[in-house]
């Protein structure tokens, strides 16, 4: 169980022990400090709540940082993280390439000025007109992971290159994918000859650990298993060598996570280890580690209301589970927060969202405390907010507007909303 109580957070180890990070609020100070820079824009710009700022300066940070560990690799941002247009036309001015999930996440990539050969189409279901379009636009790498979807692709995107999908183990995500998606090695083998036979390009293979993965281990036992793809003596001998290790790098909730060094040093000693000096071209597909730690979601309290069924302290915010917080189901994702009243005595608190709507309950069993003088007006920011908030958000239940996003760049504190 996971404690978030003033600007410490209080984490369970596995094992027994409970151990008070020596970080502010569960974060590292510089992610502390890009926090307060986003704060500072709120503060100014005052906009209605509930709302989402994104500092474009910490997008450019975490995709230099992530270029410079992982040299030579190809980072195509995962859009669906954060599609918001100048998010994407930053990343094109910074050279990215995209991993989009439909049509309309490649006309958005094309509008913003991505150049169409930097877009990997990397959703496994797609229909076939959806294929078509994408080959229409200048789409020429797609997923696939099973016989129907390679068919379609094949069909509508003659000549394109194809990555197959394998599935492998997700523990120790906050958000595994189950098994909706990837097929075994000997499928992927199988997949990628029959590629070559309808006349596509067998390009290589991906996984997916799966999201906000805890374990740097994780890749490990990917690039093992995409390994065996590509060293399978039955795979075209003039098939393209790439792996692509997918997203799952993280950003700073309440769980502590390993450094990014920590990461890279496991995938980089993953390929040296499975690959040699035969290393294949490696592909990212980075989406919650580029934006989460880059915005912040300001909220207002509604209401704040005592449980006569003795459940305590109830915190209803105007932000819930239909406006952004949608990555709180199960409790999955748990956002470190500030509050107004930050420094007052905490108390233990239900967070809930504003809709008539029973599921619309954000943190019942991760125990929160918050100041006990919160009320309705004050505001409350969930920190690292910028990653499958936007998103997510529904166009209109019960009523409330979509969330908005408010982006700005604190290295040239230029707003640009
Ligand atoms: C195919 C694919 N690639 C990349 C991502 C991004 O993952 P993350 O945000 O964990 O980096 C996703 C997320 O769902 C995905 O489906």
């Amino acid at each position: 169980m996971t404690d978030l109580s003033g600007s410490h957070a209080v984490t369970d180890r596995p094992g027994g022990g409970t151990t008070v990070e020596t970080t502010v609020n569960g974060a590292s100070a510089a992610s502390a400090a890009e926090s307060e820079r986003i704060r500072g824009f709120l503060d100014e710009a005052c906009p209605t709540t509930p709302c989402l700022a994104v500092d474009l300066a910490v997008v450019r940070n975490r995709f230099a940082r992530l270029s410079a560990e992982l040299p030579g690799a190809r980072i195509c941002y995962a859009v669906k993280a954060n599609p918001d247009p100048r998010v994407v036309a930053e990343l094109v001015g910074l050279g990215a390439s995209f991993d989009v999930a439909s049509p309309g996440e490649i006309e958005l990539c094309l509008r913003q000025g991505a150049p169409a050969r930097s877009i990997s189409y990397g959703n496994t279901i797609k229909k076939p007109t959806d294929i078509a379009l994408a080959y229409q636009r200048g789409v020429r790498l797609f997923a696939t992971d099973s016989t129907p979807d390679l068919e379609n692709i094949a069909a509508s995107a003659p000549g394109a290159g194809v990555f197959c999908r394998i599935a492998v183990d997700n523990t120790g995500s906050r958000t595994p994918f189950g098994r909706k998606f990837g097929c075994s090695p000997a499928t992927a083998v199988r997949l990628l000859r029959r590629a070559r036979e309808l006349g596509l390009v067998p390009y290589g293979v991906s996984f997916h650990i799966g999201s906000q993965q805890l374990s740097s281990e994780a890749w490990e036992h990917g690039i093992a298993a995409a390994a065996e793809v590509l060293h399978d003596p039955e795979m075209p001998a003039d098939a393209v060598r790439m792996v692509n290790l997918g997203g799952g790098l993280p950003a700073t909730y309440t769980q502590p996570t390993p450094e990014l060094s920590e990461y890279t040093a496991v995938i980089e000693d993953a390929l040296r280890r499975h690959f040699g000096t035969g290393r294949p071209e490696v592909l990212l597909e980075p989406g919650r580690h580029l934006v989460g730690d880059a915005g912040v979601l300001r909220s207002e309290v509604v209401l704040v209301s005592e449980d006569s069924a003795g459940q305590g302290r109830w915190v209803y915010l105007d932000a819930g589970r239909y406006n952004g917080l949608a990555e709180t189901e199960g409790e999955a994702i748990t956002y470190r927060l500030r509050t107004s009243r930050d420094g007052d005595p905490l108390g233990p608190v239900v967070l809930a969202g504003p809709t008539c709507d029973g599921d619309d309950v954000l943190y019942q069993h991760t125990r929160y405390e918050l100041p006990s003088t919160l009320r309705g007006g004050d505001t409350v920011d969930l920190l690292s907010a910028g990653a499958y908030t936007a998103s997510y958000s529904s166009v209109c239940f019960n009523g409330f507007e979509p969330l908005t996003t408010w982006c700005f760049d604190s290295a040239e504190t230029i707003e640009r909303a």
